[in-house]
């Protein structure tokens, strides 16, 4: 029987009696889909699978699509990434998961950014390596009403990178440059499954506001995120080797802790489900 655990933090829930073989029935399927709407994060516990029967479990939460870097793909199941963020003894490791280690929502630089992303752990390290996660709706109510106004009915300028970013992205072939022009989204967005407002905030990739000059943006982006950089927003997600996690990308941003030993495995199956225009 499914029980719904909430985390009674800022965001969450954890999934318990789920069996992952039947979520795609109809009926639970909705009832996974209210959950996630409701707690904008869910925890699901069980054994690590192979890629497609991660991509046939994420199919409950709609549709799997591929994603831009086209070396991640797994290659029998291009629907699930394959992300290796092992610290290596060299000092290098995987660009994109150091570049994880701010805040962001995936996928914001495409017009039609993913609803969710699915991580399934295949491989975790002894200690750290949590995923924090961070409730937008919150944020966006906690602004001061003078913020608020500010902002209200405000665009922004969304890109592949950004000077404002910590770290620099993975490299992308000419092909995934074509597939990624810079793009523009409201800077508040309404979930459309509850209604409730957001804001659409994405360190890694958010250039600038339309209509502000550059200094007057940056401050602007950086009161925001001083707000989102609140511990009373965030759940920290420690890992178990086969864990689920799914989180929506419309009301959240995510960030890793890189903070695990050198040289032990981290490995994780990734699935972006198809989203909607954000408004
Ligand atoms: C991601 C991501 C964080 C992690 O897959 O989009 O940010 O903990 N991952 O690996
Ligand atoms: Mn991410």
């Amino acid at each position: 029987m499914l029980e719904i655990v909430s985390s009674k933090g800022a965001l969450g829930a954890r999934l318990e009696g789920l069996d992952r073989a039947k979520a795609n029935e109809p009926e639970l399927a909705a009832t996974l889909n209210r959950a996630l709407a409701e707690h904008l994060l869910v925890v699901i516990p069980g054994d690590p699978m192979t890629p497609a029967q991660t991509r046939d479990f994420a199919a409950a939460f709609g549709k799997p699509q591929t994603q831009l870097l086209r070396y991640k793909r797994s290659g029998e199941v291009p629907e699930v990434s394959v992300m290796v963020s092992t610290l290596m003894t060299d000092g290098t490791t995987d660009k994109t998961a150091l570049r994880a280690e701010d805040w962001h929502t995936d996928d914001s630089y495409f017009a039609i950014p993913a609803k969710a992303t699915l991580l399934h752990s295949i491989e975790i390290p002894s200690q750290g390596g949590s995923t924090w996660f961070c409730n937008m709706h919150s944020v966006y109510e906690a602004l001061p009403e003078a913020t608020k106004k500010r902002i209200d009915g405000k665009r922004a300028i969304h890109g592949y990178d950004t000077p404002r970013a910590r770290n620099r992205p993975s490299p992308r072939t000419p092909a995934e440059i074509a597939e990624t022009p810079d793009v523009e989204h409201p800077l508040v967005r309404t979930h459309p499954d509850t209604g409730r407002k957001a804001l659409y905030l994405n360190p890694n990739r958010l250039d600038r506001i339309v209509g502000m000059e550059r200094a007057e943006s940056d401050a602007l982006l950086d009161e925001l995120a001083d707000e989102a950089r609140k511990p009373q927003h965030h759940f920290g997600h420690v890992w178990k080797r086969g864990d689920i996690v799914v989180w929506d990308n419309r009301a959240t941003m995510h960030r890793v802790m890189i903070d695990y030993p050198v040289g032990e495995t981290r490995i994780m199956q990734r699935v972006l489900i198809e989203g909607s225009r954000p408004v």
